[in-house]
């Protein structure tokens, strides 16, 4: 598939009112995304789990009008939203070409999250894709009856999912992982036949039982705002000294991953995820401007998983977004201890005690 095929080409606008309704997850990388060229193309492949309890639901209202500008309205849970609103706008910019009626309706967008909304937790991913998944519905409604190409028309949803993951890119590169479960590869790699530098793809290969409902407790160390942004994250990977060797470091971990998903070899899981989420953060630390992203509390909490690990003969490990929050992952099999262990030792280094049980999901919901 290229850009081309996403062009949405015939359609009318004699629809005059409706709505439409998504709920989209969260993802957790286990490769990161760190990088990206211009028009959202990722400098290396990643690979994530879809999460199931942290989501976005969204559901849009749109309405025909004569005037030909972009033109909705943000309700973000219940009340009118302004801050929304500029990335928004470059979203819906940015998505024209391959969606041209959006200027044809007036859009209501009201959405909420299933997370707390000061909880640190990042709601692009499971926001940006809850908004894409709802303009492909109101396309599909848009297209009906209307002979369109064969891709387009292809009998399943695959055409569906691949564009809500292109348009979903194009909000937040990360949202692209979030329409589909429970393991989503999103740029080109030699080891996943399928991927793409436009959109996510289901993870296809063997995945062995011990990675079946994988849970993810997600610990709110620091609920405040980022204090670097996602964009200006990964700008510092331009000209960075050690760029080229992390970028081709991702595909070789997608590729050991790739074989360990295949075996169940946890020891080897372990090592890959944790090494991705210290490298990301030492590339932040390395760069100019350099962060320092995670906060002491990060560090004890890391301390304690290591210090468990070697107490103990479990699996647990963790990782790490572009802030201080930590995921901590661990076998289906040691949810009953593991959240002993995160109750006894880690809730402490939470703000407020504050933590979110989670595990991998199926992917986004028509509601
Ligand atoms: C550290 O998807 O938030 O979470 O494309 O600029 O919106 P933009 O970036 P974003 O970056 C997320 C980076 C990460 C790692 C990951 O999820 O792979």
């Amino acid at each position: 598939m290229t850009e081309q095929d996403f062009i949405l080409k015939a359609y009318h606008t004699n629809v005059e009112t409706g709505s439409v309704k998504w709920e989209s997850p969260s993802n957790i990388a286990l490769v990161k995304y760190w990088g990206k060229k211009k028009h959202q193309i990722p400098e290396n492949p990643s690979i994530s789990f879809t999460l199931s309890n942290c989501k976005t639901v969204t559901e849009i209202t749109y309405t025909r009008k004569k005037t030909k500008e972009f033109s909705f309205d943000i309700y973000f849970e219940g009340e009118k939203n302004e801050a929304f609103k500029p990335k928004i706008q470059t979203f819906f910019e940015r998505i024209e070409i391959y969606m041209p009626f959006l200027k044809d309706y007036h859009f209501k967008i009201e959405t909420s999250n299933t997370f707390p909304h000061s909880s640190g937790i990042a709601s692009s991913a499971s926001g940006m894709s809850a908004i894409a998944l709802c303009l492909m519905s109101i396309e599909e409604k848009l297209k009906d009856n209307v002979t369109s190409s064969a891709v387009e028309r292809s009998g399943d949803n695959t055409y569906f999912n691949q564009k809500a993951s292109f348009l979903a890119r194009l909000g937040s590169g990360s949202a692209c992982r979030s329409i589909e479960g429970e393991l989503v590869v999103w740029g080109e790699n030699e080891s996943v036949a399928a991927s793409s530098d436009l959109y996510g793809v289901k993870f296809e290969g063997d995945v062995h039982s011990n990675f079946k409902n994988y849970q993810d407790t997600i610990l709110l160390v620091d609920k405040g705002e980022k204090q670097v942004s996602s964009t200006v994250g990964h700008q510092l990977m331009y000209g960075h000294p050690f760029a080229k060797e992390r970028f081709s470091q991702a595909h070789d971990n997608l590729a050991k991953l790739k074989t360990i998903l295949a075996s169940g070899d946890l020891n080897e899981f372990v090592k890959i995820v944790e090494s991705e989420a210290l490298t990301l953060h030492a590339m932040m630390m390395t760069s100019m401007p350099y962060f320092i992203l995670m906060k002491p509390n990060t560090l004890e909490i890391i301390n304690k998983i290591w210090a468990y690990r070697l107490k103990t003969d479990s699996k647990v490990c963790f990782t790490l977004d572009a802030g201080a929050n930590v995921h901590v992952l661990y076998p289906e099999t040691e949810t009953e201890t593991v959240l002993q262990f995160i109750k006894n030792e880690l809730a402490n280094y939470c703000q407020n005690a504050h933590y979110i049980c989670d595990q991998i999901g199926h992917g986004a919901n028509q509601l």
